[in-house]
């Protein structure tokens, strides 16, 4: 492929510039990292056209989590009338996008091969450049849709079933990693809390609701202590709620689940919110972001709510369908790089472990 993909991206790279210099971009964007197959259509990347997710959960549910190749199978019966109904909904068609862009990162490499392969035929097909997105930068830029006014910098908590990071945001895709997890991300920890309650795939959402009939001062969970100050760790949190569940199951005592998941709830968002503050308070950042799945937690919302207006900081989050995987994001995220000129050759792969930082 060589000189001829060599020639195609410096063309693409000739295309980039107009839409550079116009500062207009309407951009069709494609995510399958996990088990959403979803495509957008988003301009100038905070307006969006049309966002179509088709999920894959109840397809997983009876597995107990995400089977990956039957999300690689699923993703490739799906994105092709997923790009279809995105465009429709838009009332566009392939002629009047002016870019493509695709996940092609962190997530389960099947998956995010199908995103890819067919992203980079469709660039190739229709001569329009191909904007590689990693997934958790996706995840930021949903505040850029959420929040139109919204600049760089600032501290954004990210909080999704894979990663679990707090970075500051110091301008259009350039991070600073200031804490992280030192174990599970802030979804698994949900998700594996949830599965000990009995809980479907994905409990997160359904632990959440379960802790709203609970007490959450019902269950003593240990402190954790962690050395890096903006790190944190769910291992110890979730040693003593399966501890407590098997200890009552053996005893034949019946499970306060609702109180469980409530005190199980609380404790991770303490441990969220505070470092996420303290991230904030200490870097001298006027605005913090929630982003990933785990931001549209009621609990995680409502605590940061209450301590950003304790400490005068400005919150955004954004709506919950934002939150979870969706495509609208990386069309965000897409428009960001495209203006960089970061612009991808058909040899693009997927990469599975790609980080933020
Ligand atoms: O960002 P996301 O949709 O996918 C990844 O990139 O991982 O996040 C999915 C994760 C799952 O672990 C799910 O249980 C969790 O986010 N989640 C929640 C809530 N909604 C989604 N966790 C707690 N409370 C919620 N309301
Ligand atoms: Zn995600």
């Amino acid at each position: 492929m060589g000189e001829r993909t060599g020639s195609w991206l410096s063309e693409m790279e000739r295309r980039a510039d107009a839409l550079i210099e116009r500062r207009h971009a309407v951009i069709l964007a494609i995510e399958s990292s996990c088990d959403e197959t979803a495509a957008a259509i988003v301009a100038d990347g905070r307006e969006v056209r049309s966002s179509i997710i088709a999920s894959q959960i109840p397809l997983h549910a009876m597995y107990g989590g995400v089977v990956p190749e039957i999300a690689s199978r699923k993703h490739v019966e799906s994105v092709d009338p997923v790009v279809r109904e995105a465009l429709s909904q838009a009332n566009l068609t392939l002629a009047d996008v002016d870019a493509i862009a695709v996940t092609y990162g962190p997530g389960l490499v099947g998956a995010l091969l199908v995103g890819v392969a067919y992203a980079k035929a469709l660039a190739y097909a229709e001569n329009k450049p191909l904007i590689p997105v990693n997934h958790i930068e996706g995840h930021v830029s949903a505040n850029y849709i959420a929040h139109p006014d919204l600049e760089p910098p600032f501290v954004c908590l990210i909080a999704s079933g894979g990663h679990s990071h707090i970075v500051r945001v110091d301008d259009y895709g350039a991070y600073t990693l200031l804490g992280q997890t030192m174990d599970d991300a802030a979804g698994e920890a949900f998700d594996k809390a949830a599965r000990v309650l009995n809980l479907p795939y994905p409990g997160g959402p359904l632990l959440d609701k379960l802790s709203k009939e609970g007490n959450p001062m019902a269950l003593q969970l240990p402190h954790v202590k962690i050395s890096g100050r903006y790190d944190y760790s769910f291992s110890g949190l979730k040693t003593a709620l399966i501890n407590r569940v098997h200890a009552l199951r053996q005893k034949g005592e019946d499970i306060p689940a609702a109180d469980i998941a409530a005190s199980f709830q609380h404790a991770v968002v303490e441990l969220l919110s505070d470092k996420a503050i303290l991230a904030a308070l200490d870097t001298g950042a006027e605005t913090v972001a929630l982003a990933g799945g785990v931001a549209s937690n009621s609990g995680l919302r409502a605590a940061m709510a209450r301590k950003c207006e304790q400490h005068g900081l400005r919150l955004l989050m954004p709506p919950p369908i934002l939150c979870t995987d969706n495509a609208a994001m990386i069309g965000s995220a897409a428009y960001y790089r495209l203006m960089k000129r970061e612009l991808a050759d058909l040899d693009l792969n997927a990469c599975p472990s790609l980080r933020l930082v």
